[in-house]
């Protein structure tokens, strides 16, 4: 169960977010926890998640180790705050940071480089769904974004499907949408990486997930946890969504 805090929220607001949200999840022991926080802010999230399950993720990074590249985060700067998880090519930073499938590749490979855990998302536009190309989008985001990955490095990967209409606009997919969606992508793995890669594979949903609607997304056997914008702000919806 991941939370994307997006750009929201200070190291003081990190610090009272945590506070509440410790107790409620401390008795969480059937699923991971991961919050993905500014960069600002990881370093008082992974303090303050010490000693807990909760897990702490960067929302981006580039993938050179360092160097003369202005305003930009490595892996191993990631890695050095303590933080364990990094989402790759969310549907905001291909929308408005023209980060392409080459893009996601490369920063995917290094995040494994350096041991993070990479939560790669991926999904369509409203107009690619509504002119019957959601299969297609997936498909090229998979077989351009993340099947250059050896199978030992696949293994290691998660994926958020998010429909890039449900993101924000209180539009959920329907859990059998989502369900659907997750079942292409899980075939692709399957020719890809075979069978019991696409059994193991973890499929995340996300976009407008809430405390309301979560019970009902995660009673669909393709949902493996879910990617939640909004609602993991709060930590009482948060928690919520987590011990659903
Ligand atoms: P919302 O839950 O706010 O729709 O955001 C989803 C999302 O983009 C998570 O990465």
């Amino acid at each position: 169960m991941a939370g994307n805090w997006k750009m929201y929220k200070t190291p003081a607001e990190t610090s009272t977010f945590f506070e509440k949200f410790r107790p409620l999840v401390a008795g969480s022991t059937h699923c991971e926890i991961v919050v993905s926080a500014p960069f600002t802010d990881l370093q008082t999230a992974v303090e303050a998640a010490l000693s807990t399950r909760i897990q702490i993720g960067a929302q981006n990074l580039f993938w050179e180790k360092e160097g003369a590249f202005t305003g930009e985060i490595s892996c191993p700067m990631i890695r050095s705050t303590g933080a364990t998880h990094v989402l790759v090519g969310h549907s905001e930073r291909r929308q408005y940071f023209g980060e392409t499938d080459e893009a996601v590749l490369k920063k995917t490979l290094a995040a494994l480089a350096s041991d993070l855990t990479p939560i790669v998302c991926v999904g369509e536009r409203l107009e690619q769904r509504e002119s019957d190309d959601t299969e297609l989008v997936l498909i090229e985001q998979f077989s351009k974004g993340i099947a250059g990955l050896e199978a030992k490095q696949f293994a290691r990967i998660v994926i958020a499907y998010e429909p890039v209409w449900a993101i924000g606009t209180g539009k959920t997919a329907t859990p059998e949408i989502a369900a659907e969606a997750h079942q292409m992508i899980r075939n692709e793995v399957q020719k890809r990486y075979g069978e019991d890669q696409a059994a193991r594979m973890r499929i995340l949903y996300g976009g407008s997930v809430k405390p309301e609607n979560v019970k009902s997304l995660m009673a669909q056997p393709e949902i493996d946890g879910v990617l939640v914008g909004g609602a993991s702000l709060d930590p009482v919806s948060f928690g919520s969504i987590v011990n659903y």
